[in-house]
């Protein structure tokens, strides 16, 4: 009988940590997850705007693989993500800016448009470098606008 209170004391303590583990917002793997996503998008524009630089010779399976994965990219949904409360004033390993949260229809829109511009330089990336580079602009300046508006400068 001695014990109750002890076992009851251990319950309510068991209780209130799973309780509190539940709770905690841990976005490492989303955040993790949507850095990779455009890190393969800085891999992709590298070959591209190295072929088109003449700094990489052009090879018209590799100019194709890496607008194929822009493409690819703009395809994940990203709903799952951009939870709320995983911008850069909650956690200090993301570059999520919180206005990506209060604009999140415009932050789509701007996914959107990148999808469109590595769409167009998916259908030339078979041209050759000229025509990667002339489609090398608009892709860029579509990840620019999203940049400058909702990623944090480190
Ligand atoms: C709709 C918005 C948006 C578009 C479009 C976009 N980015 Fe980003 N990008 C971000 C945000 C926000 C981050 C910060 C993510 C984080 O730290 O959680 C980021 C981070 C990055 C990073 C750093 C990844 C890391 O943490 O190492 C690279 C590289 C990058 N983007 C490249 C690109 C390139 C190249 C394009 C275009 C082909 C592009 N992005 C298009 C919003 C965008």
């Amino acid at each position: 009988m001695k014990l109750r209170p002890a076992v009851t004391a251990l319950a309510v303590a068991t209780t209130v940590f799973v309780g509190s583990v539940a709770t905690a917002q841990d976005f490492t793997n989303q955040i993790g997850a949507r850095q990779g996503m455009f890190k393969m998008n800085g891999v992709s524009i590298g070959i591209l705007a190295g072929i088109a630089r003449g700094r990489i010779d052009y090879d018209a399976e590799l100019a194709q693989a890496a607008a194929d994965n822009l493409v690819n990219v703009s395809q994940f949904n990203q709903a799952p993500l951009w939870p709320e409360g995983s911008d850069s004033d909650a956690v200090a390993t993301t570059a999520a800016l919180p206005a990506i949260w209060e604009n999140y229809d415009d932050f789509l829109s701007k996914f959107a448009d990148f999808g469109t511009a590595a769409l167009a330089i998916q259908a030339v990336a078979g041209d050759g470098a000229g025509a990667i580079g002339g489609a090398l602009g608009g892709l860029g300046a579509t990840c620019g606008a999203c940049h400058d508006a909702y990623q944090k400068s480190r």
